[in-house]
């Protein structure tokens, strides 16, 4: 179950441009979460902004009753939420949303991140090690100062292919284009998607195309984050049926094959 609480902020670091990873106590958080659901942040202690700001689950630690959030500054929520210091509280709501599918232990799976979206992949990839899965993660962003949590992904064993814009890292491209040449489909049991809307919607019609399974995080926009606005509505297709579905509710994380992408 869900809660809402003051979390104490443990630390705080700027990783890349624009880019902050933050560390809090939140012991029932850490204890519930499975990777790909979120927490929605309240950003500041005044009513401006009012909402609340969706950011997934980057890792936890249970022993320690740690959460940490990777997130990059967009706006006036992320900019207030960046300039919290440690000893700071921030009021949070989670963990929310549904989280992605684990495969079998041991499994052959591959993980593709774009630019922030590596921010909850590192999470599923901590617990894809603990099943003992091989992990390929092709990680991409604009050039190599944005490059996100490659670092953390070899440390968990996963293997790590680059792709960067400007090709000032690894493979020029995209990476779709990286994991055309890259990846063995057959072997693949799964594949999890997290990046801008065009890296996985074109991942979404290769993995449609190859047969093979495949989970995507959707970022809608979010009002309440706990499926009462209908503000975050996605368009889902089962069985030929097309319906919305609330991506703070029924997602973040829907089948790759279901999702009707715009
Ligand atoms: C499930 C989920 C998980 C997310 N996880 C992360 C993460 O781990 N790291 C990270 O950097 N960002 C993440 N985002 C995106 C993050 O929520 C937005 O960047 C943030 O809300 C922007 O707020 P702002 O006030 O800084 O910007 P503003 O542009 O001022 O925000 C205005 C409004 O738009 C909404 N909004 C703006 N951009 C987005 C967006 N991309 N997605 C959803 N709502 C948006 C805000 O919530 C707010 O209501 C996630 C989004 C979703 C839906
Ligand atoms: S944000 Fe309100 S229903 Fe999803």
């Amino acid at each position: 179950m869900s809660k809402v609480f003051d979390a104490k902020v443990l630390a705080v670091y700027m990783v890349a441009p624009n880019t902050y990873y933050m560390e809090f106590d939140a012991p029932d958080i850490a204890r519930l979460a499975v990777p790909g659901q979120f927490v929605h942040v309240r950003c500041g202690e005044t009513n401006d902004p009012l909402l609340r700001r969706p950011i997934s689950i980057h890792m936890v630690s249970r022993p320690k009753g740690v959460l940490a959030l990777l997130f990059r500054v967009v706006g006036k929520g992320t900019e207030i939420l960046s300039q919290q210091k440690p000893g700071d509280r921030v009021n949070m709501m989670g963990p929310l949303g549904r989280g992605f599918t684990l495969p079998l232990p041991g499994s052959k799976v591959a993980v593709a991140a774009g630019g922030i979206g590596a921010a909850p992949l590192v999470f599923l990839v901590q617990e894809l090690a603990n099943i003992k899965c091989q992990v390929t993660v092709y990680l991409g962003a604009r050039d190599k100062r944005s490059i996100l949590c490659d670092g953390q992904f070899i440390q968990m064993e996963a293997e790590v292919v680059i792709a960067t814009d400007d090709g000032s890292l690894g493979f020029k491209g995209t990476v779709p284009e990286l994991m055309k040449r890259h990846m063995d489909w057959r072997k693949t049991a799964m594949t999890y998607v997290c990046g801008p809307g065009i890296m996985m919607k074109e991942i979404s019609t290769m993995l449609a195309e190859a047969d093979v399974p495949g989970e995507v995080s959707l970022e809608e926009r979010m009002g309440c984050g706990v499926g009462a606005c209908l503000s975050c509505a996605v368009k889902i297709s089962h069985h030929g049926q097309i319906s919305n579905k609330r991506a703070c509710f029924e997602g973040p994380v829907f089948p790759s094959w279901q999702v009707v992408w715009e």
